[in-house]
């Protein structure tokens, strides 16, 4: 059975707006039979869409499964290459290895891969990352600017300000950005970006860009330890938020910025970035991997660094930790 026809049925469904529409007129307008355009009916209630049959008048679409509709998301691109290509998948251990893969098998930039659930997400320094099915947009998109090795960790501050955006656009709200690259609402957790890379000796390969939103979660769907850090953009505006909507948005701003990065250099990105910081001027608890220390956030530098002044005076510079707000 043809996809293509499935989805053409689809958006005729859609497009009727809750009018029914007459198996004979859609077999006659997409030159199929009606035992296929049954059987294309049939696939879609398998897929968890939910079509009311109303005799002698046609079928009706009465609700869209929770899913991602990647159809939706291309339709909605804006970009000139992110989003084009998309791999989807309902369940993955995880979307970055995938990505991966893909990168060294010579995937274009601004692929992407996404899925409904991921059983073994991965957080920053080495945390698990709760991926409920459903409910997030769990996904790698595959950069690969042509920049040296060096300037990859911008790129974390790159993402963070484009899904920032996309969030304020899309959903209305204006979350706060922690260093690097923590979406905060109202002090609770809705985002986190890991970046990975893949390197020649001095020179990258290719970015693999791993988002993770909390979007249609309720308190319930989180597990007890995050319930007080996390929240969902369902939570703070109590709609359902259309994530197809905010993937394309978040793609267009990730392309638009990570060129603008590579033709204009950091500047740009690095004050918007702090119009969107929560982190600077504030003090802050820094734990690395090695220590722990309390300072004020005073700055980030033109590669992302994070400077903290210690209540002697000693200014520390800080590259990878996590940062807990103390005030
Ligand atoms: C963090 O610790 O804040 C970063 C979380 C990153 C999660 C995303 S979800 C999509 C991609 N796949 C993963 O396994 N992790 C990233």
């Amino acid at each position: 059975m043809s996809a293509d026809f499935k989805l053409e049925v689809l958006k005729r469904l859609q497009g009727a707006a809750g009018e029914p529409l007459s198996g004979q007129q859609l077999a006659d307008t997409l030159a199929i039979s009606r035992t296929a355009i049954w059987k294309h009916m049939n696939q879609l209630k398998e897929e968890g869409y939910v079509i009311e049959t109303i005799r002698k008048k046609g079928y009706v679409l009465k609700k869209m499964p929770d899913i991602i509709d990647v159809a939706k998301i291309k339709a909605s691109l804006q970009t000139t290459s992110f989003g084009h290509n998309i791999h989807y998948e309902e369940q993955l251990a995880s979307t970055q290895p995938v990505a991966h893969q893909l990168a060294q098998e010579g995937a274009a930039e601004g692929t992407v891969v996404i899925c409904e659930q991921q059983t073994a997400g991965k957080g920053r320094m080495l945390r698990p990352w709760v991926s409920e099915k459903g409910k997030g947009i769990w996904m790698s998109v595959i950069l690969r600017p042509d920049v040296p090795t060096y300037k990859a960790p911008q790129f974390t501050l790159v993402a963070a300000v484009a899904v920032a955006k996309a969030i304020e656009d899309v959903v209305d709200v204006r979350p706060e950005i922690k260093w690097p690259n923590d979406l905060l609402i109202n002090g609770y957790k809705c985002t986190g970006i890991l970046t990975e890379m893949q390197a020649e000796p001095d020179r990258v390969n290719a970015l693999i860009m791993g988002i993770g939103i909390n979007v249609n979660h309720t308190m319930d769907d989180f597990p007890e330890e995050l319930q007080t850090i996390a929240t969902s953009l369902q939570m703070i505006t109590q709609k359902e938020i259309d994530r197809a909507t905010l993937i394309a948005r978040i793609l267009l701003y990730l392309e638009q910025y990570s060129a603008t990065y590579v033709a204009e250099g950091f500047t740009h990105i690095k004050r918007e970035w702090e119009n969107y910081s929560c982190t600077l001027g504030n003090r802050i608890r820094v734990t690395t991997l090695r220590e722990q220390f309390v300072g004020e956030a005073i700055e980030i530098s033109e590669e992302g660094i994070l400077s903290v002044r210690l209540d002697d005076g000693e200014v520390k510079r800080v590259y990878s930790a996590d940062i807990t707000l103390e005030s």
